[in-house]
């Protein structure tokens, strides 16, 4: 795990393998920014220039490597871009900030230590570029002891995500920065625990080895937790689990994980979508569709990272995470398209579509978790492929049954850096999924897929209680080029906006 240190040094004087400064895009070249003046010194004043003969240029994605010669104590400068220079008088957005400090990181690979001397100034931008740098420094290995080819243990080592970030022009013994640095660290661990937990093959991640990984994490941070296994999930009539669970050699789980605080006002109920793996079970989805399909489970990472950060922060808020876990996969005890289920809620499925499996896992623990009555509930699920046909790989969509909890959630992503956009549920898609067998079926129209999904969702949660939805099939598992603090696989998706959302209760500032 990266370490993350408040530097006492400045930019002139850290001991580090390399220094990390932020150039904004001008209109005549790059714009060396705050925090990089011991830098420019030792360049002569021209490190702007010196860039600009390099090709850099400021923009997001720029990263610069330079030697240096004397007046550091660091061998390597990393000058990142901010984008565009910010009108007068104010300061870099916080995500431009992450980004790039994101991007520095991942270009630190194997490096032991490196200062961070981006512009800060604010608390808020000392954090950004902390998340950013914790979250850029990040690598999935675990399955690759044995690669490489000439050289092992260079490749191995160039891996390795860098040791230490020593953030500089972070005020360390402010107890606003301290707080704002071990936020940071809680929240950057978590996602990228999540983030293992998506990236990790679904022949050893399958529901009862993530009810492990929560066991031991549960007892790590004194939180309380239960797991219903196939036994107590038949004799509890989760018709819905069981139903989409019944295929595969590992049997499903719902796990219920509790952060308590005795001073809590609020309670909140983060509900996930945790299918192992998805093959679509007996509707088998075709060769090219099913190659990532262990990223299914990403809704149930983040509702799980989420409660154990909020755990270490000890907030002021009593929050519930929901694990639907199941594999969803085809055999000779897998439901049948035409299979009538009876969910926990009593309501009868008719499964025209075994794909349509996240909704059937997510109706049950959202029934079983309004029965708790706590004042909100949030679902996470990789649910739609039709909501990445509507917004694309970096954007989440949200619905749900009251509008200013939808909107609010939509501005605290905005917030923490997610991209999220609001989604309606148009009552006349209901119809579509009338069922001449049972009381409702687990697929409608094809247009607007996503919001089909959201109404059937909706049958389960309890009246009165408000409740939102966020469909991550987009942005949880990245596969294209990595950028800023996004690498490729799983991203840890809602985990910001879903801790935002527990703080923001906790204070009091929500309904
Ligand atoms: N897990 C998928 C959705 C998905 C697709 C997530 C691609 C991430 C990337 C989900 O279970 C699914 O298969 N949904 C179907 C529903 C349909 C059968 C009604 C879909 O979107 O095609
Ligand atoms: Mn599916
Ligand atoms: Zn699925």
């Amino acid at each position: 795990m990266t370490a993350l240190t408040l530097s006492t040094s400045g930019a002139a004087t850290l001991r580090a393998d390399a220094l990390v400064v932020g150039i904004a895009k001008g209109p005549k070249g790059p714009v060396v920014t705050a925090g990089a003046e011991a830098v420019d010194k030792a360049f002569d004043g021209k490190l702007a220039s010196v860039l600009e003969t390099l090709g850099a240029s400021g923009a997001e994605g720029d990263v610069t490597k330079l030697p240096v010669l004397s007046g550091l104590k660091t061998p390597l400068v990393v000058a990142v871009g901010l984008g565009p220079v910010p009108e007068k008088d104010d300061a870099f957005a916080a995500e431009s900030l992450r980004r790039a400090a994101g991007n520095a990181a991942r270009a630190l690979h194997g490096v032991k230590k490196a200062g961070f001397a981006l512009p800060i100034e604010s608390v808020e931008d000392a954090e950004a570029i902390a998340e950013g740098a914790l979250l850029g420094a990040y690598s999935f290995t675990a399955y690759q002891d044995q690669a490489g080819t000439d050289d092992k243990a260079a490749k191995k080592d160039a891996k390795l995500p860098l040791g230490e970030v020593a953030l500089l022009g972070a005020k360390p013994r402010d107890k606003a920065f301290k707080a704002a640095a071990e936020r940071a660290t809680a929240l950057a661990e978590e996602i990228n625990r999540a983030r293992d937990l998506v990236n990790t093959p679904p022949n050893d991640l399958y529901p009862e080895s993530f009810a492990a990984v929560a066991q031991a994490a549960a007892k790590e941070h004194g939180l309380k937790i239960q797991v219903l296994d196939e036994k107590a999930l038949a004799k509890g009539n989760y018709g819905g689990i069981l139903g989409v669970g019944q295929g595969a050699a590992h049997g499903p789980r719902l796990v219920k994980i509790s952060y308590t605080h005795a001073k809590a006002e609020k309670s909140l109920a983060f509900v996930g979508k945790g299918i192992t793996y998805d093959s679509g079970g007996i509707s088998l989805k075709p060769a090219g569709h099913n190659e990532t399909m262990k990223c299914d489970m990403a809704g149930a990472a983040a509702v799980f990272a989420a409660v154990v950060t909020v755990a270490r922060l000890g907030l002021k808020v009593n929050v519930t995470g929901w694990l639907a876990l199941a594999e969803n996969m085809p055999s000779g005890t897998a439901t049948r398209p035409g299979d009538v289920l009876r969910m926990y809620s009593g309501k009868t499925v008719e499964v025209l579509n075994t794909d349509a499996e996240g909704r059937l896992v997510l109706a049950d623990a959202l029934t079983r978790a309004s029965e708790e009555n706590p004042d909100a509930i949030v679902d996470v699920a990789t649910l739609t492929g039709a909501m990445m046909m509507a917004l694309g790989n970096r954007t989440f969509g949200i619905m749900g049954n009251d509008e200013s909890f939808r909107t609010a959630i939509h501005e605290i992503a905005e917030e923490v850096g997610e991209q999220s956009w609001p989604m309606p549920l148009p009552s006349e898609l209901r119809k579509g999924m009338n069922s001449d067998t049972a009381d409702i079926a687990n697929m409608g129209e094809r247009m607007g897929g996503g919001l089909v999904a959201g109404l059937f969702l909706q049958e389960f949660v309890g009246e009165d209680i408000a409740w939102a939805h966020l469909d991550i099939a987009g942005p949880a598992f990245h596969e294209a080029a990595p950028f800023g603090y996004t690498h490729k696989g799983g991203t840890g998706s809602s985990i910001r906006t879903l801790v935002k959302l527990a703080e923001r209760t906790a204070d009091g500032d929500l309904g």
